[in-house]
């Protein structure tokens, strides 16, 4: 007869392997994309996150990846302000059977109700620090002051950057999202509740 021991030991071990899906793993600058199929590390599920630039309401860049991903990352909406009137929204979503695609990310509303917090806001197109005197009056959620520095792949490396308003699900999910372990992310964002961002450095260092 097994022993209490030998049983626990029995359902340890599986929870220690555990159940790991497999899950769809591919990036486009569209609204969906198509990949091979990879073994997520346990207690990942299939996730999606959908990102769009728009100047005055028409669409100036998309983007879609499916990837592993952990549970709280799944269902945020997320959005940002930068200069000429340009809007970042970004959602995301999840599923749970292998190979599932998961249903479109749902966007966050627009609001023109300002919050009090006032961000600087710049585009710099050759480094990965901007400033300038201009502020903008940040609206709804978006009340933290951000910078997002983008390393452009290529041998010699090339940095943007840019400032503005931005909801705390855009910080938190950040560069974190789907950059794995030891891999030097290619994009970092930092944000601050006030505008006082000083710190900087090169994506990648
Ligand atoms: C991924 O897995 C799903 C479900 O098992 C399957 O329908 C699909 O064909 C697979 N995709 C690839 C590219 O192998």
């Amino acid at each position: 007869m097994a022993s209490i021991f030998q049983i626990l030991g029995v359902l340890l071990s599986l929870a220690a392997s555990g159940y790991t899906l497999s899950c769809t793993h591919c990036s486009s600058s569209s609204d969906s994309c198509t990949g091979p199929n990879v073994t997520c590390p346990y207690g990942f599920v299939c996730g999606a996150i959908y990102i769009e630039g728009r100047v005055t309401g028409t669409i100036i860049f998309q983007s879609y990846q499916m990837a592993c991903m952990t549970q709280d990352k799944c269902d945020i909406t997320g959005s940002g302000t930068i200069p000429q009137n340009a809007k970042i929204k970004m959602g995301t979503s999840c599923c749970a059977t292998d190979g599932c695609t998961p249903p479109p990310p749902s966007m966050p509303q627009d609001s023109s109700v300002s919050n009090g917090v006032a961000c600087t806001s710049c585009i710099s197109m050759d480094s990965a620090y901007c400033y300038s005197s201009d502020k903008i009056q940040c609206t709804g959620d978006e009340d933290r002051c951000f910078l997002q520095a983008t390393k452009a792949s290529g041998q010699t490396p090339k940095y943007t950057a840019v400032r503005g308003c931005a909801t705390k699900s855009v910080c938190d999910l950040g560069s974190r999202s789907f950059s794995s372990e030891g891999v030097k992310p290619d994009n970092y964002v930092i944000c601050g509740s006030r505008d006082g961002l000083t710190t900087h450095g090169a994506p990648g260092q």
